[in-house]
């Protein structure tokens, strides 16, 4: 079984797919952190994230980097979100993404084209949304946790420009697939949504 969790930044699809993953037994994917991974090679080469010839080269990093607290700032997120613009970043992504959705057993993979692109056969497709408001306050909660100071202002307009990008590039831009299901989670706490989620893939994996 193949589940493709997709949706915009703090929608809570990485929460609902681990979540899903945990139920089920699968392995999971966060496919953002291969771009975050990118987008801070790119720095640490001192590339441009928006020149393709940088971020192409940025592909290669080490595994390693995987586990580099920083992929979670979002200085990475921003990063990340130009790199993946490139159509060549996409492609030197696909075949890890694709080979990890390929297993046996199955997988969860999120992100924002798994349903699309990665894993257009998947199983189950959930598109997570959920309101501006709903994820800047998320978001405001999680960084005020790590000792963060950011305005709710600051954290919205981030979050609108992000969207933004990831909506209006050419290449496998941030959309529902026509067969996904929406889960807005902008009213339901973490507990609902799991819930939701798991009563959605059950039905459909049958
Ligand atoms: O899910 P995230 O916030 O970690 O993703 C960071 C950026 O990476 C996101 O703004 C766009 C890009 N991305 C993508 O283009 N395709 C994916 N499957 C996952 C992430």
């Amino acid at each position: 079984m193949i589940i493709a969790v997709d949706g915009p930044t703090a929608s809570g699809k990485g929460t609902i797919a681990r979540a899903l993953a945990a139920h089920f037994g699968l392995p999971h994917l966060d496919t953002g952190l291969l771009y975050r991974a990118v987008g801070r090679q790119c720095s640490l080469n001192h590339g441009n994230a928006d020149d393709p010839q940088d971020a192409l080269l940025a592909c290669d990093f080490p595994d390693s980097l995987l586990r580099d607290p920083e992929l979670r700032s979002e200085r990475s997120g921003g990063l990340a979100s130009r790199v993946s613009v490139h159509p060549a970043v996409r492609q030197a992504l696909f075949d890890r993404q694709r080979t990890f959705a390929l297993q046996p057993g199955g997988a969860v993979l999120d992100g924002r084209d798994i349903g699309t692109v990665i894993a257009p056969e998947a199983d189950v497709k959930l598109f997570v949304v959920a309101s501006v408001p709903a994820r800047a306050e998320r978001r405001f909660r999680e960084m005020q946790e790590q000792g963060r100071a950011v305005s709710l202002a600051e954290i919205a307009a981030d979050l609108e420009a992000r969207d933004a990008r990831d909506r209006s590039r050419a290449e496998a831009p941030l959309v529902a697939a026509a067969d996904a299901v929406m889960l807005d989670t902008s009213d339901l706490d973490r507990e609902a949504a799991i819930a939701f989620a798991i009563r959605i893939a059950d039905t459909l994996r049958h």
